[in-house]
Formats: structure tokens, C-alpha cells, sequence
């Protein structure tokens, strides 16, 4: 069975068709790299994916359940989508701290091992609002990562990165793969998605195609 699998979606926006009876599947322990241009969908997409955002028309099945209907937010999902909100007034650890509250399933140990992992400092006393973007965007990859989430949904996750935590991160990603992990990701950068996907979908034409060789 498909981790995730959309069927005959659509979606527009107040006459701007981004998509138009796309189908996917998603298997799981594989990486799979979505390209196109500014506007072309891919936040859009993903939001989907976590039933943030419902297509038209067509359906969205996590784990063969469809979304919207049966399931509302995938639990498993670790998520990156836009700018995550943050309470600027708190530490990193804090931040991340009241994330772990909601679940509960990890201890302090955990959100301090992810915060070095991704290359942040888990004692620091700096507040958020006073983070570089870099900074920002290592605390968002923690909290999508600290619940040692099963399919990651990473839109453009290298953003604002230097090139060395560039290196930790890919590297996170692939060692997770090999766990039998799901990872989707958006980038840019060309030697993101080269180095690190399985399959490449290319939006065209509001349609998903297919990269692979
Ligand atoms: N809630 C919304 N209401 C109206 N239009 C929207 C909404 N959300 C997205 N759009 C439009 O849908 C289009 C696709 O947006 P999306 O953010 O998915 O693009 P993208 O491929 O992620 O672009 P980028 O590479 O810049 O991140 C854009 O034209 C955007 O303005
Ligand atoms: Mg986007």
C-alpha cells in the first residue's frame, strides 16, 4: 500500500488552475523531489498532503484512509511548510519544548539531541526573535524531525542553510531513508534533488511529471 496516494485531484484558486486531475503515489523508504516554478503549487501540494488545504475535487489517502474524511492530520507526519509560527519571546528549547507538549511522546533529552543534531545550540538563552534565518530554519527542521517522525514533508528545508549544515542535513535525510523512512521534499537547488531523490515530479501544464529516467 501507498504511504500517501492522491487521485484525480484538482485545485485552483479563484480561476488559477495549479492542478488538474493529478494522480501520485508515494511508496514508503523512498525520497521524492517536486520541482517547478515560483507559484507553480508545490507549497500548495503539500499542504494538501497534511490536509491543511483541500483539493476540488479527487481524493488524498494517508495510509489508505482518506483525508478530510476518516483522517484529519497524518500523526506521523514531521512537516515543514512555509514559515512556521514561532513565540519569539522563548528560547529554541522552549519553543520546541511546547511542541513536545502536544504529544507528548518525547522527553527533554530528545529536544536537546535533535537541537545539536540539526546544528543548534540546546542551552543557548538567545529568544527566537532574535535568530539569524539560518537559525530559523535548523529550529523548524528540529521540530519536524524530533518525534522521529515516519514520512517528512520538507518544503524547501535547505533554505537560508550554510553549506555545511547543507551537508548535515542531506546526510540526515539519506541515513533516514535507510531507516525505511518517507521523505518529500521542494528545492531549488538542483544538487538537493539530484543528490537526494528517488523520483522527481516536475509541475507542467497543472500536471505532475515524471523525471525519472
Ligand atoms: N490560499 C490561497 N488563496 C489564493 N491563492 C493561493 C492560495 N495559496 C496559494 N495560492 C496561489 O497558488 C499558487 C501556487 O502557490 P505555491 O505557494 O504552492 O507555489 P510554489 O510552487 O510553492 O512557489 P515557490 O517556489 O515560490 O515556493 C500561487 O500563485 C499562489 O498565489
Ligand atoms: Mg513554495
Amino acid at each position: 500500500m501507498s504511504v500517501i496516494s492522491l487521485r484525480n485531484v484538482s485545485k485552483s484558486y479563484k480561476g488559477l488552475t495549479l492542478f488538474d486531475n493529478i494522480d501520485l503515489s508515494i511508496e514508503q523508504g523512498k525520497i521524492y523531489g517536486f520541482v517547478g516554478p515560483n507559484g507553480s503549487g508545490k507549497s500548495v501540494l503539500f499542504k494538501m498532503i497534511c490536509g491543511f488545504v483541500f483539493p476540488d475535487s479527487g481524493k488524498i489517502l494517508v495510509d489508505g484512509l482518506e483525508m478530510g474524511k476518516s483522517k484529519r492530520f497524518p500523526e506521523n507526519f514531521g512537516i515543514i511548510i512555509d514559515r512556521p509560527g514561532y513565540i519569539a519571546n522563548k528560547t529554541g528549547f522552549q519553543n520546541l519544548k511546547e511542541l513536545a507538549l502536544i504529544r507528548g511522546k518525547i522527553n527533554d533529552d530528545k529536544i536537546s539531541e535533535t537541537m545539536k543534531i540539526v546544528g543548534l545550540e540546546p542551552q543557548a538563552k538567545q529568544k527566537v526573535k532574535n535568530y539569524s534565518l539560518g537559525m530559523k530554519q535548523k529550529l523548524a527542521i528540529a521540530q519536524s524531525i524530533m518525534e522521529d517522525q515516519k514520512v517528512l514533508i520538507l518544503d524547501e528545508a535547505f533554505n537560508a542553510l550554510d553549506a555545511e549544515s547543507v551537508e548535515r542535513i542531506r546526510n540526515l535525510l539519506l541515513s533516514y531513508k535507510e531507516e525505511g523512512r518517507t521523505i518529500l521534499i521542494t528545492s531549488h537547488n538542483k544538487e538537493d534533488i539530484n543528490l537526494l531523490c528517488d523520483h522527481v515530479f516536475r509541475i507542467n501544464n497543472h500536471k505532475l511529471e515524471s523525471l525519472d529516467r
